[in-house]
């Protein structure tokens, strides 16, 4: 099965890319490299082998998108390109729609257009903003979004499932992710943050190696046990596996137009106790300072991860401690080709 991975050299996408190779299918990257890089292309080839086809287009560019189906049947798409930083999406929130929003349309018609019939989307935790219950299942309430961001993922899960209510060839499934960090384990891809980085785990790791100065815990006087952040942090490689999950169960599934499903590890972790097992893992120091709160922190979020088990047979194989080494492992990997 030939499959179209929009984002395919995007941090998950790149990841996804490597576990559907390892499980026999073809994955056709498509990505406009506003936030990767080419040379991930060399480091998917030392993984697997194998060279993957890979066009430089724009999700947006209709022309572009509509060559890419032209050359190459289709049998399904993971949708990952999207801009992610919730911060610019509060300046720029017009540029997130567009690029968002209007990129899920043209692939969508593209797939209705040219029988593609099976799409994954990226979709996030964040539709839960600040739970009232813990764990949050697939049902607990979404909230208003808090960000443009936020809004994104909150209407094209709506417009995914309009839209494969109405038709008689897309099915979907749309992954809410929680908070992946990590690296793959051969060090040969993992994160690429352009300039500072605004999440948690590779600030630590950029700080810890002297790129930056000492971490910024924003905010310890929350409910929480140790008063900072609660989240679900789940290893890159175990989320990419369950985009291979939820194609084998739609394949599995004819009856299945359109489902949703929580993806992280169904535990939480404080700021501080991520911060405290990095140290151990990787024993290294790493500086930090408490500071403010940061605007639009939920204050603890981790999700309930029953339906994956069971519908997808999909559960994460890997702890926090596999995950904080092999983000240490990857920065260091880093340092020696610069
Ligand atoms: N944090 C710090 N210092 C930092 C960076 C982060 O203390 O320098 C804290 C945050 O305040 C938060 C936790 O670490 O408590 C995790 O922050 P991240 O920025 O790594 O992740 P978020 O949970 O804020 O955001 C992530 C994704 C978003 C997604 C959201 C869904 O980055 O795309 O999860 O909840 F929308």
């Amino acid at each position: 099965m030939n499959i179209l991975v929009t984002g395919g050299m995007g941090f998950i996408g790149s990841h996804t890319v490597v576990e559907l190779h390892n499980s026999g299918y073809t994955p056709i990257i498509v990505d406009n490299l506003s936030n990767s890089d080419k040379t991930v292309l060399n480091g998917l080839e030392k993984i697997t082998g194998q060279l993957f086809k890979f066009y430089e287009v724009d999700c947006n560019d209709n022309r572009a998108m509509e060559s890419v189906f032209k050359e190459n049947p289709i049998d399904g798409a993971i949708h990952f390109a999207a801009s992610k930083a919730v911060g610019e999406s509060v300046e720029k929130p017009l540029f997130y729609y567009q690029n968002n929003v209007g990129s899920l349309l043209v692939l969508m018609e593209l797939m209705e257009k040219y029988h593609a019939p099976r799409l994954i989307f990226s979709s996030s935790c964040t539709v839960y903003g600040e739970p009232d219950f813990l764990p949050v299942t697939e049902l607990s309430e979404k909230k208003p979004a808090e960000s443009p961001y936020g809004n994104t993922k909150q209407i094209c899960e709506e417009i995914i499932e309009d839209a494969t209510r109405a038709s008689k060839r897309i099915r979907a499934i749309a992954l809410r992710y929680f908070n992946p960090i990590g690296a793959h384990p051969s060090s040969l891809i993992g994160e690429l943050p352009l300039g500072v980085p605004s999440n948690l785990v590779p600030f630590i790791t950029q700080s810890a190696i002297g790129l930056r100065g000492p971490l910024a815990i924003h905010g310890s006087d929350y409910n929480t046990p140790d008063g900072t952040c609660i989240r679900d942090y789940i290893h890159v490689v175990d989320l990419a596996k369950a985009h291979v999950a939820s194609l084998q169960y739609l394949s599995g599934n004819a009856q299945c137009d359109f489902d949703i499903f929580n993806i992280g590890t169904g535990q939480g972790n404080s700021v501080l106790e991520v911060v405290e097992t990095f140290k151990k893992v990787n024993e290294c120091s790493l500086n930090y300072a408490i500071g403010p709160r940061r605007p639009g922190d939920v204050e603890k979020v981790f999700g309930d991860v029953a339906k994956s088990r069971r519908l997808l047979g999909w559960q994460t194989e890997l702890s926090l401690e596999d995950s904080l080494r092999d983000a240490w492992n990857w920065q260091l990997s880093l340092s020696r080709k610069s």
